[in-house]
């Protein structure tokens, strides 16, 4: 099925910060890509170590001007947002498109699996630190590892964007590798978008013992949904967070600030249900899913 052609059709749904950068990477690997946008743009331009770049993608803000399905679409709205990009799915996915989910989260497969596409679904996993600065003006930070499960549809995927800022690697065990990804923003997300600070309420009285017990209920639940978890696991993302700038944000911090739609069932939602799914106990993750799910506005 999966004949690399030299310029595959890609399209890639969301014109934010992992879009920008996975559309760059398509283009400069020789491909005819469409950026699809919900907000228009001028044009699209990505700014890696302080050089910008204009990205010769066609940018297109109506599913009806496309001409139909392509090889591969890439998922790369934020986790809520994936129902929103349904009629882009409807227009460019067909029984021989691969649709690659970009996102965070542990339930790829399933949010994508509501949609009933007629081809099959690729989950990823960005080890990529982007911002969009502007419409259309990404920040490529640093982070150029995208994982995704060994297997066709990854080695192709992995070919198709071969030599470009983007590595694709392949996992043998993606489920342990997405529960592992879940963890670096399990706690540092929820705790830094409710208090509204930055990575240095990390070090305030308390929370140390909050962030331990939110990643050892998480690696509870993640061990009895099946991915090979243990304790080096909370003793390395602890590790993971002590390394970030104490002025550094994240993602569910700039949203909340931002007064957009937080990815909290995505993240600490997917501990609760897996916790539920097994009888495992995540009383605080539930505490504060509670308290992001209250605090995050209604409008996707
Ligand atoms: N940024 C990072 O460093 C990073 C790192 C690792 C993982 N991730 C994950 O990657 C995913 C994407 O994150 P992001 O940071 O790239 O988010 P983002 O910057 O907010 O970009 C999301 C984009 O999707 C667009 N969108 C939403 N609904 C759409 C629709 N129906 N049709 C077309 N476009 C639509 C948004 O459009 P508008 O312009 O209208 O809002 C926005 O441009 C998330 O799951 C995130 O957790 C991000």
């Amino acid at each position: 099925m999966y004949a690399l052609l030299m310029a595959d059709r890609i399209a890639v749904i969301g014109a934010g910060a992992i879009g920008g950068v996975l559309a760059q990477a398509a283009c400069q690997a020789g491909h005819d890509v469409t950026l699809c946008v919900r907000t228009p743009i001028p044009s699209l331009s990505v700014i890696r170590d302080g050089e910008a770049s204009q990205v010769p993608v066609r940018v297109a803000a109506d599913p009806g001007t496309l001409a139909g399905p392509v090889s591969w679409v890439l998922v790369t709205t934020k986790g809520h947002q994936t129902a929103g990009a349904e009629p882009w799915l409807r227009r460019l996915a067909g029984s021989d498109t691969t649709v690659v989910a970009v996102q965070n989260g542990v339930d790829h497969a399933e949010r994508l699996a509501q949609l009933r596409l007629p081809g099959p679904v690729l989950p990823a996993l960005a080890y990529i630190a982007a911002r969009r600065e502007a419409p259309g003006q990404v920040v490529h930070v640093t982070g150029r590892r995208v994982v995704v499960p060994c297997g066709e549809a990854g080695a192709a995927f992995a070919a198709l964007l071969a030599d470009g800022p983007v590595n694709v690697e392949l996992s043998p065990d993606f489920l342990t590798a997405a529960w592992r990804k879940l963890l670096t923003n399990v706690a540092a997300n929820p705790v830094t978008a409710l208090t509204g600070r930055t990575m240095a309420v990390l070090g305030s009285p308390g929370i140390p013992a909050l962030v331990e017990g939110l990643l050892t209920e998480s690696v509870a639940a993640g061990v009895a949904a099946g991915a090979r978890l243990s304790a080096t696991d909370v003793a390395d993302t602890l590790d993971f967070y002590a390394r970030f700038q104490p002025d550094a944000g994240t993602s569910m911090l700039e949203d909340r600030l931002a007064g957009r739609p937080t990815e909290h069932e995505e993240i600490t939602g997917a501990v609760v249900r897996a916790g539920d799914r097994h009888g495992v106990q995540v009383p605080l993750n539930r505490a504060l899913l509670a308290l992001l799910a209250a605090a995050s506005p209604d409008t996707r």
